[in-house]
Formats: C-alpha cells, sequence, structure tokens
C-alpha cells in the first residue's frame, strides 16, 4: 500500500468535518473519492498535504501512513520534496503575472533531481499541447481551462509521484475535460503517477479511475471497483442522476 488513511477525524475549532474515514491506494492506481459540495473532499486533500489554509484542519484521530511510515508529525514542505505527494489544489493557485514556462519553473525550487527538470517540463508539453504553444505567455492571459492544465503541471514539476486532484473537472468545458483526463490518464499508464482524484463529478471520476470511494458529510458511504460503482443503485440516484 502506498498511501493509507486510516480511521481518520478531523475538526475545524469544534466541528468534526470528518468522521473516521478510512481508505487507501497501491502503488500506481488511480483512485476517486467523490461526494457532494461539503462532503469533506478538500478537507482530506489538505489533511494529507497539510497546505495550510487559514483554518487548517487538525486530526483528533486516526493516522495517514504513507510507505509504512506516519506522515502525520511530517512538516508540510517535506511532504512534496521528500514524500513527492503534490496537490493540484481547487481554482488555480497559479501566478498570473509570469508566464507559463516562469511558473512551471518556479515549481521546481526545492527539487534535489535537478537533471531531470527540463525532460520533465518537455513532458508536461507534450502532454499539454496547450501550454506548449502558450509557454512564453503571461499565465492571466489563458483560459480557466488552460490555467488548470497548469496547475498540475506545477504540481508534477515540483516532483510529484502522488497527484492529489481537487476537482480537476470543475468549470471546464466537456472538450477541454476530456482533453485534461486523457492526459491524466496518460500520466498515469506512461509515468506510473499513482493519482487520487476528489470528484463532485461523479461520472467523470468512475470513467476514469480503477476504484472509488464515496464521501457523504464525512463519512465514506460505499467503495469498490469503479464498474461496480457506477452500477450501484443508490450511487446511480445519488450521484448519477438516477
Ligand atoms: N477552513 C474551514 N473552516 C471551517 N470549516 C470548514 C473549513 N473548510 C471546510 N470547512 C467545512 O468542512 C466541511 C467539508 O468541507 P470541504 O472539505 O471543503 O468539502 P468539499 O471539498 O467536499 O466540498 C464543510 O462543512 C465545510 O463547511
Ligand atoms: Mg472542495
Amino acid at each position: 500500500m502506498l498511501l493509507s488513511v486510516r480511521n481518520l477525524h478531523v475538526k475545524y475549532g469544534n466541528i468534526e468535518a470528518l468522521h473516521g474515514i478510512s481508505f487507501d491506494i497501491d502503488e500506481g492506481e488511480i483512485v476517486t473519492l467523490i461526494g457532494a459540495n461539503g462532503a469533506g473532499k478538500s478537507t482530506t486533500l489538505h489533511t494529507i498535504t497539510r497546505l495550510p489554509p487559514p483554518e487548517a484542519p487538525r486530526v483528533t484521530e486516526g493516522d495517514i501512513i504513507y510507505q509504512g511510515k506516519s506522515i502525520l508529525k511530517m512538516p508540510p514542505h517535506k511532504v512534496v520534496s521528500e514524500l513527492h505527494i503534490t496537490l493540484a489544489p481547487e481554482g488555480r493557485h497559479i501566478f498570473g503575472n509570469l508566464t507559463v514556462q516562469e511558473n512551471l519553473k518556479l515549481a521546481t525550487y526545492a527539487r534535489q533531481d535537478t537533471d531531470n527538470i527540463a525532460r520533465d517540463m518537455e513532458r508536461i508539453y507534450d502532454l499539454f499541447p496547450r501550454l506548449a504553444e502558450r509557454r512564453k505567455q503571461r499565465s492571466e492571459s489563458l483560459s480557466g481551462g488552460e490555467q488548470q492544465m497548469l496547475a498540475v503541471g506545477r504540481a508534477l514539476m515540483s516532483g510529484g509521484r502522488l497527484l492529489l486532484l481537487d476537482e480537476p473537472s470543475m468549470g471546464l468545458a466537456p472538450v477541454i475535460m476530456y482533453e485534461k483526463f486523457r492526459a491524466l490518464k496518460r500520466l498515469n499508464e506512461e509515468d506510473g503517477i499513482t493519482i487520487l482524484l476528489v470528484e463532485q463529478n461523479a461520472r467523470i471520476a468512475l470513467q476514469f479511475a480503477h476504484r472509488g470511494y464515496v464521501l457523504n458529510t464525512g463519512e465514506i458511504v460505499a467503495q469498490g471497483p469503479s464498474e461496480q460503482l457506477a452500477c450501484d443503485p443508490d450511487v446511480k440516484a445519488a450521484y448519477l442522476g438516477g
């Protein structure tokens, strides 16, 4: 098991947002966590990366095990630089006044393996030709979909081997969305990147992931291979429009 989340309870102030969730991911898998708005998807990702939001989620019980060791005490920057876990956050989180190329470069600052940076940059451009065409363009002039691709590119340039994606389909027109998901599939199949995908869009998530978990207000209520979840009557009724 690459990552194992065990009985995780998380609070904001006195309010518990995750009520003891457990799930795991094997190396090379694409696993999805689907759930409605407010279910606790972003909280789960932020607890793994401990990317400090204004009010950081606090773990009150349970553990997060990565490659056999608890990572709960690890400082956030080491989660990226030593564990190679990176988050492509919801929204964009890119530097609008910098070019595409500068944004990608900036993401590599903490990397030790500087020899591979140029190669990885070319790989991003190969996967996302839209970014290659716009490499000298200021990032704020990109479309929303292109900015989201850049956010994925940044997560990879920072050396990510386990990529956490927060609602990558959000706000995208279908053509761009499928283009992006195809690139993510190639990253998984050709580069061996492991992916944890959280999505409100259960339809695309279950098409794309190998396995899934359903998160409902801080609890996992169903799990299984994607094809099985997609046929589950309760999942269909609640998340796939019947
Ligand atoms: N910074 C925060 N402070 C307090 N409560 C929060 C914070 N972020 C999220 N929450 C609450 O935690 C719950 C889960 O939110 P979130 O993880 O953002 O859900 P999702 O990403 O599935 O939409 C919600 O009830 C939300 O209001
Ligand atoms: Mg969210």
